[in-house]
């Protein structure tokens, strides 16, 4: 996989995330660091009133902001040196930025990355000319590696909603399956990742903007902890979202643009050791 120039060696898509409140790591184990970039969403847009700078008028000062933050994000990480970075997804505003800024912003990025898409890359419908615009610029949508002894499984959850290319769906749905299966075999050592999370504050809710819908999730959720997954890293929400379903500990990333529960702009290192410690801390930029 193109964990480098091109999301999965031939490309990958994904996210992760890093928050306060966990274990220590343990002194002299291999932890896996991952970094983890919520939403950079060049020119961020919404209508709620307490964010009024993010009013579309204002969309190319924050375009340029935006940019800006996620290129200091970047040299944070070129310093930190983690085992893989995991862009969240939502690259842009609107799905036909990505090809601006970001080819030449990958060819800095000097870790392994993969890309989770979000619905701004995909549509909130997901269209064939979104999906091949992303696959050209990141590489594939979907895919998993292999890292310091953990499966880290990164996902389109656009795949989950409404979409146009149905052959696609079709054969997400039973890369899925098989992965999940593969997964059984690692003894926990595995990493899930997409944009949207599976819930946003109960597994139970209504289907809404922020979760996968209802018909599905309990098997879907299921299904992740069944394969052995101890941890799964989302984006999507711009706020801090920490949640758990049974063993699988749910780490939502703030968003690199803007936050709703108005904590700063930042990413996350997260740490996991074999034992499953770990450590998920925020760095502002
Ligand atoms: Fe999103």
């Amino acid at each position: 996989m193109n964990v480098g120039r091109r999301g999965f060696l031939g490309g990958i898509a994904a996210v992760v995330a890093t928050a306060g409140g966990s274990q220590p790591v343990q002194q002299g184990k291999s932890a896996l660091r991952i970094a983890h970039v919520g939403d950079p969403q060049f020119g961020f847009i919404t209508s709620r009133p307490s964010m009024k700078h993010r009013a579309k008028e204002r969309f190319e000062e924050n375009y340029r902001d935006d940019l800006a933050r996620l290129e200091r994000a970047l040299a944070r990480m070129n310093e930190l040196k983690p085992d893989l970075l995991v862009f969240g997804g939502d690259m842009t505003q609107r799905p036909g930025d990505i090809e601006k800024e970001w080819p030449a912003l990958l060819k800095r990025v000097q870790v392994p990355f993969v890309v989770t898409p979000g619905n701004h890359d995909m549509g909130n419908r997901l269209t064939r000319e979104n999906l091949e615009r992303f696959r050209k610029v990141f590489g594939r949508d979907y895919g998993a590696l292999d890292m310091k002894g953990w499966r880290v499984v990164a996902g389109n959850s656009q795949y989950w909603h409404k979409t146009e290319a149905k052959d696609e769906q079709a054969t997400y749905e039973a890369w899925v399956k098989a992965e999940l299966e593969e997964a059984k075999s690692r003894n926990g050592r595995v990493i899930l990742a997409t944009h949207i999370p599976p819930f946003a504050f109960a597994s139970d809710e209504k289907d809404s903007y922020d979760n996968y819908p209802l018909a599905g999730r309990a098997a879907r959720l299921e299904a992740y902890v069944a394969c052995g997954a101890r941890f799964f890293l989302t984006a999507h929400l711009h706020r801090l979202s920490v949640r758990g379903y049974r063993d699988l500990t749910m780490l939502g990333v703030e968003a690199l643009c803007a936050n709703f529960d108005a904590r700063p702009p930042g990413f996350r290192l997260l740490e996991v050791a074999d034992d499953f410690s770990y450590s998920w801390n925020f760095i502002a930029v």
